[in-house]
Order: C-alpha cells, then sequence, then structure tokens
C-alpha cells in the first residue's frame, strides 16, 4: 500500500492551515525534552516548523524512542497544527507519531570548532542555514545569467574541459596523462568558442575552469565555475554594454527573487538593486596616475595587483571598468587599440570595496600574421595553435567576448570574506577533499 503523501513545511504557514492534520519529513534541526513534552525543529526544503510530541499522544516506547533522535536525524510526523505564539512563526505541529526514518548518530558540527576541522566536516557543514541561503543565491544568479543570455539570443555551447593546448599560458595549468600524451584541464573555453562563432554569430559556456596556482589568496579556488561569453560583430564599448547590463539583469533577479536568503547573509537586497548601468570605466593609464597620486609605487607598465585594485575601488559602490591595459600584460589573443598600438582593447571589470576583478575581457586579434607574431613573442608553439589560426584564414571577422568568475561576483555580491564559502565543495591548493 502506498503512503499518503508528505507536504512541504511551508504548507503548515498557510492562513487555512489551523485545525489541519499534516503530514511533514525532513531533519531535526533541535530537539528538546521536558515533562513528558517532546519539542523538536524540523526542518525541509521550504521551511522549519516546531512540533510538539506528548508522551501520552504517542506512546511510551514511541516517545522514548523519538527522545533519542539527534540532531540532523530525520524524522516523518503527523499530527494537528495549531496556534502557539511561542513556536517559530507562531505555528507548531501537534503529534500524533514520530517516525524516525534515521535517528542519526550524534552530529560531529557545533560551534567555536576550527576552520580546518569544518573544511574537513564540509560534506555535513554545507547544511548550515549560512551554506542553505548561498547556494539558493547562486543557483538563481546562474539562473539569471542563462535568462539574460537566451534573451539576447546568445546561444549556450559545450566544449570541452580536457584539452591538448594550456590556453591561458602553459605554468598555470594543470596537467595529466591522457593515454600516454600530455593532456590540460581547461582554463578558458574561449578558444573554442571563437570556433564556434562562425556557424551561431553569439555564443556562451558555463564550465568548471582549472588554475594550478598555488596562490592562497581569498578569490583564488584551482578549480572555479567560468561563464564565458563570445560575440561576433563587437568592439570594446559594446562589451562593456553587453558585460554590465547582464551582470545587473543577476544582481536584480536575485535581490527580487532571494531577498530572505540575502538578508540571512547580511547583505540588503536594496543595495544590490540599487545598482545600475553604465559603470564607470578608466583607462588603465588614468589608473596608474590616479593610483601614483595616492602614493604607490606603480608606473605605465606595472601589472595591477590586489593592492592596486583595492586601492582604485576602495570608495566605489559599483563594480569598475579599467580598459586599454599595456599589451605585455596581457593574453596574445587580443586586439591592439587602433589609436596606440602598445595597448589592447581590454578591460577587466573590478568589484568595488576592494573584491578585485570579477570579469576580463577584450577584442580578438583577427588577422592571422599578426596572431601568430604574437603566440611566437610569448614563447609558445605557433604549431599547436594551427587550428586556432585557422579561424583567421577562414572568415575571419572582428569580434570579442570575456569571462566571468561565478564564484568571484557571488563573493562580491555577498560580501563574503573568503571565496571557499560560495561553493560547496571547494578546491584550493591545500584541499582536494571531501
Ligand atoms: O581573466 P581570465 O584569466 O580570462 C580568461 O581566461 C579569458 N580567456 C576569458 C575569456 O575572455 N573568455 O579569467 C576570467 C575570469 C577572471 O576575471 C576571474 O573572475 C575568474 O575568471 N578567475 C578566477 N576565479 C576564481 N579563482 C581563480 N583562480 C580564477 N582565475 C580567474
Ligand atoms: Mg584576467
Amino acid at each position: 500500500m502506498t503512503e499518503p503523501p508528505s507536504e512541504p513545511i511551508v504548507h503548515v504557514f498557510r492562513p487555512d492551515a489551523i485545525g489541519r492534520d499534516v503530514r511533514v519529513r525532513g531533519w531535526v534541526q533541535k530537539s528538546r525534552s521536558s515533562g513528558g513534552i517532546l519539542f523538536l525543529l524540523v526542518r525541509d526544503r521550504t521551511g522549519i516548523a516546531q512540533a510538539t510530541a506528548r508522551r501520552d499522544a504517542l506512546g511510551p516506547d514511541a516517545f522514548d524512542a523519538a527522545e533519542h533522535v539527534q540532531v540532523e536525524g530525520a524524522v516523518r510526523i503527523v499530527g494537528t497544527v495549531a496556534d502557539d505564539r511561542r513556536a517559530p512563526g507562531g505555528r507548531e505541529i501537534r503529534a500524533r507519531s514520530v517516525e524516525l526514518i534515521d535517528p542519526g548518530l550524534p552530529f560531529p558540527i557545533f560551534a567555536d570548532q576550527t576552520e580546518e576541522y569544518r573544511l574537513d566536516k564540509r560534506h555535513l557543514v554545507i547544511r548550515s542555514a549560512e551554506h542553505v541561503a548561498t547556494f539558493r543565491i547562486k543557483a538563481e544568479l546562474l539562473r539569471a545569467f542563462r535568462e539574460f543570455l537566451d534573451r539576447e539570443e546568445v546561444l549556450e555551447m559545450t566544449p570541452p574541459v580536457l584539452s591538448g593546448n594550456a590556453a591561458e599560458g602553459g605554468s598555470e595549468a594543470f596537467r595529466f596523462d591522457y593515454f600516454g600524451r600530455p593532456g590540460f584541464l581547461s582554463q578558458t573555453e574561449q578558444l573554442y568558442l571563437e570556433a564556434l562563432l562562425a556557424p551561431h554569430e553569439r555564443v556562451y559556456a558555463l564550465t568548471p575552469s582549472f588554475r594550478a596556482e598555488k596562490s592562497r589568496t581569498p578569490r583564488h579556488l584551482t578549480e572555479y565555475l567560468h561563464l564565458e561569453v563570445e560575440l561576433a560583430w563587437c568592439d570594446l564599448a559594446g562589451l562593456l554594454d553587453f558585460t554590465e547590463r547582464m551582470i545587473v539583469h543577476a544582481l536584480h533577479a536575485i535581490a527580487d527573487r532571494r531577498p530572505e536568503e540575502l538578508e540571512r547573509l547580511g547583505r540588503p537586497p536594496r543595495e544590490l538593486a540599487a545598482i545600475e548601468p553604465p559603470f564607470p570605466r578608466i583607462r588603465y593609464a588614468e589608473a596608474i596616475e590616479r593610483l601614483r597620486r595616492a602614493g604607490l609605487p606603480v608606473a605605465w607598465g606595472s601589472d595591477l595587483g590586489s593592492a592596486e585594485e583595492r586601492a582604485l575601488t576602495l570608495e566605489e559602490r559599483r563594480p569598475l571598468f579599467v580598459t586599454h591595459y599595456p599589451r605585455e600584460l596581457k593574453a596574445f589573443y587580443m586586439l591592439p587599440s587602433p589609436d596606440d598600438p602598445r595597448t589592447v582593447e581590454a578591460a577587466d571589470l573590478l568589484g568595488p570595496e576592494g573584491y578585485g576583478e570579477l570579469v576580463g575581457g577584450s577584442c580578438r586579434e583577427t588577422d592571422v600574421a599578426r596572431l601568430a607574431e604574437r603566440i611566437r613573442a610569448t614563447g609558445s608553439d605557433v604549431a599547436e595553435y594551427d587550428w586556432y589560426l585557422d579561424l583567421r584564414r577562414h572568415g575571419s571577422v572582428p569580434h570579442a567576448g570575456f569571462g566571468l568568475g561565478v564564484e568571484r561576483v557571488l563573493r562580491w555580491a555577498l560580501r563574503r570574506e573568503h571565496i571557499r564559502e560560495t561553493t560547496p565543495f571547494p578546491r584550493t591548493p591545500a584541499r582536494l577533499t571531501p
């Protein structure tokens, strides 16, 4: 016989639920027993409700068994909804039965444990209210990005993450043995997306990217989710416009659809809802001037590290585009600026308040000879990139694209101290399990 279906816990709080019979199931957040009454806080994906069970309602054996349920034990409860001013949300379930699906062992997570221990127990820690809120917002953020791209007629592609080339710089690529040949985990899908441009014109990919950087900073993961967009017939101005519209759409979407989760994490949704395009833009040369005036030891040609990015954005409330970087600081495929060939048509989008680079984008070189020359100048083997050069031999058109670090954007949007809090199982140089 099939049992009657359980209901989402949130139904307990419907206006007409008082006096109604409900059947719910979930995990125990807290349990306490006093004077022959067992109080349980039960959580499912929709909410948390208090259930009370009296010894005389359950019977002595069932009551004794239920008293032994642990935090995070799993239960099914049948009972009647009643008003109770002392219960969370002003409602409780007066239980007729408490069935133990799994009473659980003592839950090993509690306050004041070390961060190391919490990372070792990450598979259990991610049940916390903070992580639940974070990953609901992350899912909404991804949905919003896809929604925007879909609306803009940008087509989702599925390029590979295993490759024989290391596209963004060989030293930071994870290398592995591919049946006796060197293989690399992808750092970017850009080159594949460029190949898919001629038939589709507007494409994107949402895939993991891998960076073998040993940097232990609050904004680096060795595996992160990379949203990459490539647009034919696009110049730098068009690229910046597209980027900021996409980000604003996503921020407004999470403010609108996940306000409670944002509040729980201490980020008032109205702050995100207030962010509007256009984002401020400055050229690299001007950024260097500002930094010099602020007393930082930089000159034209210096890379902008986290200290410099911080100094530039500490007072900003919106992200800041820095454009026209020196060619030597950037990747081989970037297009030289028509008005100054020492710089490239590139932009990094820096998060406000020192959160650092969120997006890196550029116009791409379209000329086969100049592209081959740049590959050679960076010390790479031109022969390995021959398939990529083919794209400039068969209908090469102006195009541009960007890569966005999903966890970087989320870290800023949620004002998290460390990027690892924005992904369930963070991969860092020190951590490959769980
Ligand atoms: O600036 P990057 O290296 O650019 C590229 O890979 C381009 N080929 C993308 C493209 O144009 N299709 O990386 C893009 C973004 C950065 O702006 C940053 O947000 C994120 O990827 N990122 C990281 N996020 C987390 N951990 C890391 N170690 C990251 N490295 C880059
Ligand atoms: Mg970059």
